[in-house]
């Protein structure tokens, strides 16, 4: 297979797609990383993420750092050609800067403090933390940038993944430093909190804190800022180790791993920071349906970069530890969730971790090499399958994803959202999102995910399941959006407050209410367990909504479906004005699923080639290739007609123009 498009991950360093794991030689005496590196090289790794939880071996008193382990360690593996991501170390700190500086441990919201003694206890806006952290990387960059195993940092660990906020003073003061610099003045904080509601007016800055335990709701915008404050906090400390990194290493890429649809930090503008785009992937074994959502999370990190390769920096080989009952992978799914990655346009597949621990709280899960006897290992033997066969897809490397449709997803309009008091607090993003991504799945369409004010103009269908927060510049993109000939479809309680949790007046949705020709009157959350019907023209009932209903005023806008009973009965249910649609419940999936089959019918989109609903088809293309994934998810064996002069890279040989994919099975076929 040619081998001229080598991964834009690492600079066009590896010729091959990445496979290996988190490496954590400090667990294990020295005697063992020999052995490490040959079985490392048995199993086709060829990249291993190292020192994610060093700090305290790399720094074991302030300011003495000793690296000799790490240079053995480097060297072994760079001599049994291995490649490294290096990692900050940076994850989780010593227990020495706790006991000294008591003040970088985080703090809740009704004042408990996290202590050391598990991991990532450190207040992300402490400046003491933040200053050892970027000591630490300067010393290692300059000892290994130039060093040869070397390719990628690995900047800290999943940010924010046990701390994703701090209430301590370090962090009221980081606040209002952040708040002084949003408004300029108290007068402007004042407004756009709305503080003459419940006596909250601020006089002095001093009095302003984050959103701590209070007797009721803390003021929305109080919290809204609260949230976008703390996922620039960590940010920072991103960017500040980044910083570093490029300025003493340019010629290494930075990343960190990403948890896809992550609700405390604002990946749109993490993404932004980093040179790619890494993520960790663990779904539920025991979830028959937790591949779609895995599916979800991926085209989310790769739509982060617009569509540039990333790489899975974790999964499991086999087992967790941290769910109530961790049920393994079954054989082959582990192969066959790698490939998934793969598909939705990952340039390679990293596992947490290479060698299960012998001791702390992960022992229990499972590694690319076992506590046991390896002759007698499933896990063993399908890391080396995979590490062999991911070894022949050179032409994989550096294709992108195609699609047409996209879902948009805002992370300041998310947090708004689900701020309390609201009319319902059972409308969550994620579920709605999920609705409509897994209708779209089904249909076998891929999806891009796009952010609010983004240029939509490459897609013929977008989605906007729920998008509480809109700013006039996404209103603007949505109309010429549809004024260009996209299939729009927008969920209920959208375009209802501006970016100061403020209510847009003049008639829910104000600034949508044009583009969808609608008028909504007012909100009707539909009691627990309540289902209403809808009645699409005279027909029977032949849908359901729950969760939600609204009074809606058709003001331009064709109705589709109408409210069969109830209340609401008679009254638009789902409008269309043009190619804008509006949906005012939450449809059941049958549904849903024939919404989601009319817009796509409408917007010419379609997945690559007909296959069942349990089989997933993605193509990758560039560079004149054009390459198709199939991952049957099912127990039947699925034959699927992939025409002519295909050439089967992975899977059973074609006959004809149809390939059969197995049961579970997995099929790479280079179309072009
Ligand atoms: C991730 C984390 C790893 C490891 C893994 C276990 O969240 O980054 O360090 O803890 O989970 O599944």
């Amino acid at each position: 297979m040619s081998v001229d498009m080598p991964s834009p991950l690492l600079g066009g360093r590896l010729p091959h797609l990445l496979y290996g794991g988190d490496y954590n030689p400090e667990q294990w005496p020295e005697e063992v990383w020999a052995e490490d590196v040959v079985l490392m090289r048995e199993a086709g790794v060829n990249l291993v993420c190292v020192g994610i939880f060093s700090w305290a071996r790399l720094e074991p008193t302030p300011g003495t750092f000793e690296f000799g382990w790490l240079d053995r360690v480097l060297d072994l593996l760079h001599g049994g050609g291995m490649s490294v991501a290096l990692a900050t170390a940076t994850a989780s700190p010593p227990p020495w800067m706790a006991h000294r500086h008591p003040e970088s441990l985080p703090q809740l919201a009704d004042g408990t403090r996290l202590w050391q003694g598990g991991r990532q206890q450190y207040c992300p806006s402490s400046p003491v933390y933040r200053e050892h952290a970027v000591r630490l990387v300067e010393a290692l960059a300059r000892r290994y940038g130039d060093h040869p195993a070397v390719v990628a940092w690995h900047a800290g660990n999943e940010y924010g993944c046990h701390v994703p906020a701090c209430w301590c003073d370090v962090s009221a003061a980081a606040f209002r430093n952040w708040l002084r610099a949003r408004y300029q003045t108290l007068e402007e904080l004042n407004r756009s909190w709305g503080t003459d509601f419940w006596s909250q007016r601020y006089g002095d800055w001093e009095e302003v804190i984050p959103p701590r335990t209070a007797p009721t709701y803390p003021n929305p915008g109080q919290q809204l800022d609260f949230r976008r404050f703390c996922s620039d906090a960590l940010l920072e400390c991103l960017t500040a180790e980044r910083d570093v990194l490029h300025r003493l290493t340019p010629e290494l890429p930075v990343t960190t791993n990403l948890m896809g649809p992550y609700e405390h930090l604002d990946y749109w503008r993490w993404a932004e920071e980093l040179d790619f785009c890494s993520h960790d992937s663990y779904p539920d074994p025991a979830d028959p349906g937790s591949y779609v959502d895995a599916a979800m999370a991926q085209d989310l990190i790769r739509s982060l970069r617009g569509g540039d390769p990333w790489l899975l920096m974790e999964q499991t080989p086999g087992r967790v530890n941290w769910r109530r009952r961790n049920v393994a992978k079954r054989p082959g799914m582990m192969r066959r969730w790698s490939y998934q990655a793969l598909a939705r346009g990952a340039d390679g597949t990293l596992f947490f971790q290479w060698r299960a621990s012998r001791a702390g709280a992960e022992k229990f899960h499972s590694a690319m090499v076992p506590h046991g006897p390896l002759d007698r290992s499933r896990t063993w033997d399908e890391v080396r399958q995979l590490g062999s066969e991911l070894s022949g897809l050179d032409a994989v490397i550096g294709t992108r994803v195609e699609a047409t449709a996209a879902i948009l997803v805002d992370w300041p309009s998310w947090w708004a959202l689900e701020l309390p008091s609201k009319p319902s607090g059972d409308v969550r993003l994620l579920e709605q999102i999920g609705d409509w991504y897994r209708a779209l799945h089904r249909c076998g369409v891929t999806v891009d995910f796009v952010r609010a004010g983004a240029d939509l103009s490459r897609y013929a269908l977008v989605v906007v399941p729920n998008l509480y927060m809109v700013e006039r510049e996404t209103a603007t993109r949505l109309e010429s959006f549809v004024e260009g000939g996209g299939t729009l479809a927008v969920g209920f309680f959208s375009g209802i407050v501006d970016g100061f949790d403020q209510i847009h007046l003049g008639g829910y949705p104000a600034p949508l209410r044009r583009l969808l020709g609608v008028m909504v009157e007012d909100f009707r959350p539909l009691a627990e367990g309540e289902q209403v019907g809808l009645r699409f023209g005279d027909g029977p009932v032949a849908a359901t909504g729950s969760l939600w209903s609204e009074i809606v005023h058709a003001d331009g806008a064709d109705v589709l479906a109408t409210y069969a009973e109830g209340e609401l009965a008679g009254l638009p249910a789902i409008t269309r004005r043009g190619g804008a649609y509006y949906v005012s419940t939450r449809l059941d999936e049958g549904g849903l699923l024939g919404m989601v089959l009319a817009l796509c019918e409408r917007a010419g989109v379609r997945g690559p080639l007909p296959v069942p609903p349990e089989v997933e088809a993605v193509v990758r293309s560039g560079e004149g290739r054009r390459i198709l994934f199939l991952l049957n998810h099912g127990g039947a064996e699925t034959p699927v007609a992939v025409g002519e002069g295909a050439e089967v890279l992975i899977g059973t040989p074609a006959d004809g123009e149809t390939i059969t994919l197995e049961p579970g099975g997995v099929s790479v076929i280079r179309l072009t």
